[in-house]
């Protein structure tokens, strides 16, 4: 079978043991008679599927029990709609500018709320992590991209926040070891580390979930946690798959082990491209 290298953010390379395991289950998930994509997302089959993709990813993220785990669709851009929906109850929000999709948070967070910007590197065409000097008091959350994907940089260390940090994690959750407790809100589109495109992680704590009352039930985080994910069908596919993944992440040696094959690459990667004189 012919294999290429797959260099694309996403949708990225999954395990190959995974896909195999998908092949194999593909028809018949554990004696059903029936594939995943077909098994009602009432049953017990899919419900053991969603529960194990919940432990999985709390233990592998060290995910303390005051924090809700969402599985939802509609990618991380709709997360740039959704957080200020449900958190922007003060009508102020603050965000760090680094790049392309920090900018596309602050755009429709705009619709929303007062989107304040206390910090940017887009005078150096993003090329670095803009130190945040004051953040409002008055603002309900501060938002940063902890990986900036098109720009090439990252947030290292966590800025220690008053106001919750939220955090759009959709290239690196997984692959670096943050503290879930230094954020209010995490969350990523799951087609780069976690597993197909159309599921998208939120996880949250639940002192911000229900501050805004009223809102569009498929918007609202207090409905979904309350469902458990399951108040209209989730992707159960990309589910299956990304509770596959996680086990496959924990066999590996769990995010630190991530963490460190990711730095070899990076390494590997950047050591070549600093030595030469074409790039
Ligand atoms: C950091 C970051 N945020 C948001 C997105 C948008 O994600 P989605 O396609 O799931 O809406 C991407 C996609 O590449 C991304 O890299």
């Amino acid at each position: 079978m012919e294999q290429i290298y797959n260099f694309s953010a996403g949708p990225a390379v999954l395990p190959q043991p995974v896909l195999k395991q998908v092949q194999e289950e593909l028809l018949s998930y554990k004696g059903s008679g029936m594939s995943v994509m077909e098994l009602s997302h009432r049953s017990e089959w899919f419900e053991e599927i969603l529960a194990g993709a919940e432990v999985l990813l709390r233990e592998l993220m060290g995910i303390p029990d005051n924090y809700k785990v969402l599985f939802l669709q509609g990618g991380a851009s709709l997360q740039f709609t959704m957080v200020p929906l449900n958190l922007a109850h003060s009508k102020k929000a603050a965000f760090v500018n680094t790049g392309s999709w920090s900018q596309k948070a602050i755009q429709e967070a705009q619709k929303l709320t007062e989107a304040v910007v206390v910090a940017s590197s887009e005078d150096q065409n993003f090329h670095y992590i803009p130190e945040i000097l004051e953040v409002p008091k008055d603002a309900s959350y501060l938002h940063i991209t902890t990986n900036n994907t098109i720009e090439g940089t990252a947030f290292f260390d966590i800025p220690q926040s008053e106001i919750p940090l939220v955090a759009d994690m959709s290239s690196n959750i997984l692959s670096n070891d943050y503290r879930v407790e230094d954020f209010g809100l995490i969350y990523a589109g799951a087609q780069k580390n976690i597993g197909p495109a159309g599921l998208t992680i939120v996880i949250v704590r639940e002192d911000l979930i229900g501050q805004v009352p009223d809102l569009p039930v498929m918007l609202d985080y207090a409905v979904q946690a309350k469902n458990h994910s399951l108040y209209n069908t989730p992707p159960t596919f990309a589910i299956y798959v990304a509770k596959l993944v996680l086990e496959w992440i924990k066999s590996e040696g769990g995010v630190t082990e991530m963490e460190r094959r990711n730095r070899e690459k990076a390494a590997l990667l950047y050591t070549y491209l600093d030595q030469s004189k074409i790039f």
